[in-house]
C-alpha cells in the first residue's frame, strides 16, 4: 500500500500533484485542498473475476417499484416516489424548511411499515422530538440518532432493517478515521461514498441533506452532485410562505418538476392552486410587464419582464436601457414592432428589465417583452394570467420557443394557465393550459386594446 498526497477542487473534483491556487480544471480560484490517497497499485491479473455481460435481450426489465411518501407534490418531484437503492440529496438554505420536510416525509413511510433512521449531526434527538411533537407525528417506527459519526451512522444501519436513512446534514458527518474535519471536501465525498455504497448494495434509501452557500449553491464538491441520483432544491424566496422544491437532477423521473409547498404551524402542507399565492392587488393593476417562462440551462424558470416606456427630455436622442436582455436584441425588436405594429417610440425613453437580476439568453424572450413594451406605451395590462412565449423574426413573425412542454407545465404550475405563442405542430397541452396562438406580432395589439374593466 503506497500513500500519496493529492489536490482536489472542491468544485469540479479535478486533481492535480501541486498545489495551485487556480483549478486546472475548472478555473475556480482557492478549491484545492489536500487529500491523502493510499493506493493499491493493481494489475489485471490481480483481479478476481471476470466481468460479468449481459445480453440486453432476454434481461429481465426489475419492475421498479415506487415507494411514495403519500405528501404529493414531494412525490411528484421525486418523478413517483422514492425508488429502492435511490440517493436523493435535498439542499436549500437554513430555515427553509428542509428538516421539517423530511420528518414528515419520514412519517409517512414509517406509518406504512418503513422503518425510518433519521440521522442528525445538527439537531439533539430531543430538539427532533420537539419537531415531532409540534407537527403532531406519533413517530412509530421511527428511530434518532443524534451524530457527527460516519462510522456510527454505518453500524446503526446493521442493526435493524431500515427502508431508509436520513442524514440531515452531510456537512456535519464525518468518519472519525479521516484526517480532516466535517463539512472538508475529502470528509463529503467519503460519506456520501460510503452511503452510496450501502445503499446500492441493501436498496436502503438514503436522504442526504445538504446546505447552500450565499451564492445559491450546494456546499461541498460540485462532485457530490455528480454522485447521488437525485438533486432536489428547496426554495423560498419566491413568496411569502409558499416553498418550491426541484428537481435539479433525476435519474429516475423528469428533472424538470416542481413542487409547491406552504409552510404552516403544522409544517408543509402541498399547495394545490398556486394561482393564489402569485396573485396580488398590486399586480393585477400594473401595467409594462410580461411573464416568460424561460428556461435557464435545461430549467424552466418564470420571470417578469418589465418595461417602461415614456416620453424622452432628450429630443431625437432617447435613452434605450436593457438589464438582462441582450442590448441588440432590444434595439431590434423595438425596430420591428416600430414597423409591423406602426407603435412609434422614437420620442420615448425605453427601459427594460428582467425580475430578480437575471440575466437571460433566451430568444423566446421577444414576444413576452414586446408585450410589456406595447402594455407600457399603451398604459393597459395584459391579461392576468397570460404568459407571452416566443422568439419575433425581423419580418414581425412568432416562432415556437424549444422546450416548449416544460415551460408550459412551468407556467400551468404556477396559476398562468393561458399562453401566447406560436402555432407549434408538436405541442403536447399540460392538462390545464390554454393556448392563444398567433402567428405575427401584430396578433399582440388584440391584448392591449383599452377595454372596460367588468
Ligand atoms: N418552534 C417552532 N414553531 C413554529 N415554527 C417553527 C419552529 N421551529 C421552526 N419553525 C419553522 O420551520 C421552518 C423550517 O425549519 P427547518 O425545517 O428546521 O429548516 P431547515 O432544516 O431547512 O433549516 C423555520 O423557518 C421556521 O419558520
Ligand atoms: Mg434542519
Amino acid at each position: 500500500m503506497k500513500t500519496k498526497l493529492l489536490y482536489r477542487c472542491g468544485e469540479c473534483g479535478a486533481t492535480s500533484l501541486k498545489w495551485a491556487g487556480r483549478c486546472p480544471g475548472c478555473g475556480a480560484w482557492n478549491t484545492l485542498t489536500e487529500e491523502v490517497v493510499q493506493s493499491e497499485k493493481r494489475s489485471a491479473s490481480h483481479r478476481s473475476k471476470a466481468p460479468e455481460i449481459t445480453p440486453l435481450k432476454g434481461l429481465s426489465a426489475l419492475e421498479e417499484s415506487r415507494i411514495t411518501t403519500g405528501i404529493s407534490e414531494l412525490d411528484r418531484v421525486l418523478g413517483g416516489g422514492f425508488v429502492k437503492g435511490e440517493v436523493v440529496l435535498l439542499g436549500g438554505e437554513p430555515g427553509v424548511g428542509k428538516s421539517t420536510l423530511l420528518l414528515q416525509a419520514a412519517e409517512k413511510l414509517a406509518s406504512q411499515g418503513h422503518k425510518v433512521l433519521y440521522a442528525s449531526g445538527e439537531e439533539s434527538s430531543s430538539q427532533i422530538k420537539m419537531r415531532a411533537d409540534r407537527l403532531e407525528l406519533p413517530g412509530e417506527n421511527i428511530f434518532l440518532l443524534s451524530t457527527n459519526s460516519a462510522e456510527e451512522i454505518l453500524e446503526s444501519l446493521d442493526s435493524q432493517e431500515y427502508a431508509v436513512l436520513i442524514v440531515d446534514s452531510i456537512q456535519t458527518v464525518a468518519y472519525e478515521g479521516l484526517d480532516t474535519g466535517a463539512g472538508s471536501v475529502v470528509q463529503i465525498r467519503a460519506v456520501a461514498s460510503g452511503l452510496i455504497e450501502k445503499a446500492k448494495t441493501t436498496g436502503l434509501i438514503v436522504v442526504l441533506v445538504g446546505h447552500i452557500t450565499k451564492g445559491g449553491e450546494l456546499a461541498g464538491p460540485k462532485v457530490l452532485e455528480h454522485l447521488v441520483d437525485a438533486v432536489l432544491y428547496f426554495e423560498g424566496d419566491r413568496f411569502h410562505q409558499g416553498r418550491i422544491l426541484r428537481a435539479i437532477k433525476n435519474r429516475f423521473g423528469a428533472s424538470f418538476e416542481v413542487g409547491l409547498f406552504e409552510i404552516t404551524g403544522h409544517g408543509l402542507m402541498p399547495v394545490e392552486n398556486p394561482f393564489s399565492l402569485w396573485e396580488s392587488e398590486e399586480r393585477s393593476q400594473e401595467t409594462g410587464v410580461a411573464i416568460l417562462p424561460a428556461i435557464e440551462g435545461a430549467r424552466p424558470l418564470l420571470v417578469e419582464i418589465q418595461a417602461l416606456v415614456t416620453p424622452s427630455p432628450f429630443m431625437g436622442n432617447p435613452r434605450r436601457i436593457f438589464l438582462g436582455v441582450d442590448r441588440n436584441r432590444g434595439s431590434m425588436l423595438i425596430a420591428v414592432m416600430e414597423k409591423r405594429l406602426g407603435v412609434k417610440f422614437f420620442q420615448d425613453d425605453i427601459f427594460v428589465k428582467v425580475s430578480g437580476g437575471l440575466s437571460l439568453q433566451d430568444p423566446a424572450i421577444d414576444l413576452a417583452m414586446a408585450a410589456a413594451l406595447l402594455s407600457s406605451k399603451t398604459g393597459v395590462r395584459a391579461k392576468n394570467n397570460a404568459v407571452f412565449l416566443g422568439e419575433v423574426s425581423l419580418s414581425g413573425e412568432v416562432r415556437p420557443p424549444y422546450l416548449l412542454t416544460p415551460r408550459l407545465k412551468e407556467a400551468v404550475k404556477f396559476g398562468f394557465p393561458l399562453i401566447v405563442t406560436a402555432p407549434s405542430p408538436d405541442l403536447i397541452l399540460p392538462e390545464g393550459a390554454r393556448i392563444d396562438r398567433i402567428k405575427t406580432l401584430t396578433g399582440l395589439r388584440s391584448y392591449f386594446h383599452k377595454r372596460t374593466e367588468p
